[in-house]
């Protein structure tokens, strides 16, 4: 696992919440023992319902949480042990996160020129005209006007504001971008155009992403890599086409059947698949881990479902 290829590498990641005590202390384990890497330039979707722990696993990877076990290297350190003031800010340096709903993200008493250029004078660039020029070039890469930077945030929509929440990211040239479903709180409308502006970024920029969705209809559009999440546990990981063409673990197989079809004809015929743990597997003698069933394609499997999979990425061509 140690590529070079490879910014970002997880391995055996653990993250446990505990409350209570005593007989009433319960523990949600909600990462629970994933692997998977990232590598440079490219997009690696994270998908899964709500509560499977994707913000958990990003939250974790940028350390706002510490991790309860397992390993975290970023471009080739370790990033997951104790936390000191130069990791942290070697994490701060490198890796920026794009949240959920932008106007929690964004101070609503700075206007969008103070905004951006926070994250630069952090670095260390305190030339006010330099600030200036850098602010302005980004705000017209992600589609807003010079005029914008004098505003403050509740004057702009929310796919504006999600734009603000991507150039205050993309100023500071992270080596990693975490998008924590950066377009599920925009109206469906909206969705499209911040997505586009992404992948637009992302070709011109050679950005890393780290793209979480809860809705595999989104993460299709720009992953190259996808990895399927559920309860805490990465249940699949292959290449986008791999993912679409041959599902393998059940869960993938009704997260797909979820996603509407564009032909009116086959979405009247279209079959929703439940996925339902319980039946779905026979853990009692063969415990599962994840496997490679072909390049690139790993799905969390026991011994008998393997053989299984196998024949089924053998018969689809
Ligand atoms: N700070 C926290 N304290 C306790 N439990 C948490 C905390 N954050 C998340 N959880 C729990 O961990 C699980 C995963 O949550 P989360 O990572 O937010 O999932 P997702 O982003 O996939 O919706 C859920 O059961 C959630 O309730
Ligand atoms: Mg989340």
């Amino acid at each position: 696992m140690n590529d070079s290829n490879y910014i970002l590498t997880v391995e055996n990641l653990c993250k446990y919440f505990s409350s209570g005590r005593g007989k009433n202390k319960l523990v949600v384990k909600a990462v629970d023992d994933i692997s998977f890497n990232v590598r440079h330039a490219e997009t690696f979707g994270l998908v899964g319902e709500s509560g499977c722990g994707k913000t958990t696993t990003g939250r974790t990877i940028i350390r706002l949480y510490d991790p309860t076990s397992g390993n975290i290297n970023f471009n080739g350190r370790d990033i997951g042990g104790e936390m000191t003031k130069e990791l942290r800010k070697y994490i701060t340096d490198n890796i920026a996160m794009i949240f959920q709903d932008p106007i929690d993200s964004l101070n609503p008493r700075m206007t969008v020129e103070e905004i951006l250029g926070e994250g630069l004078k952090v670095r260390g660039i305190t030339d006010k005209k330099e600030i200036n020029e850098r602010v302005i070039e980004t705000l017209l890469k992600v589609g807003l006007t010079e005029e914008h930077a004098t505003r403050y945030p509740h004057e702009f929509s929310g796919g504006q504001r999600q734009r603000i929440g991507i150039a205050r990211v993309i100023i500071i040239k992270p080596k990693l971008i975490i998008a924590d479903e950066p377009v599920s709180a925009l109206d469906v409308s909206i969705q499209a155009q911040v997505l586009n502006l992404l992948n637009d970024l992302k070709e011109e920029l050679g950005l890393t992403i780290l793209f979480i969705a809860h809705d595999l209809s989104v993460v299709k559009y720009f992953s190259d890599r996808i990895g399927v999440m559920y309860s805490g546990k990465l249940v699949e990981v292959a290449k986008g086409e791999d993912l679409y063409k041959k599902p393998l673990h059940p869960y993938t197989r009704a997260l797909l059947s979820a996603i509407p079809e564009p032909n009116p004809i086959t979405e009247r015929t279209r079959k929703r698949i439940e996925y339902d743990p319980v039946k779905d597997h026979d853990y009692s003698n063969e415990k599962p881990s994840m496997v490679e069933v072909e390049p690139e394609h790993f799905v969390y499997c026991s011994k008998s479902e393997l053989e299984k999979y196998k024949k089924i990425v053998q018969e689809t061509i």
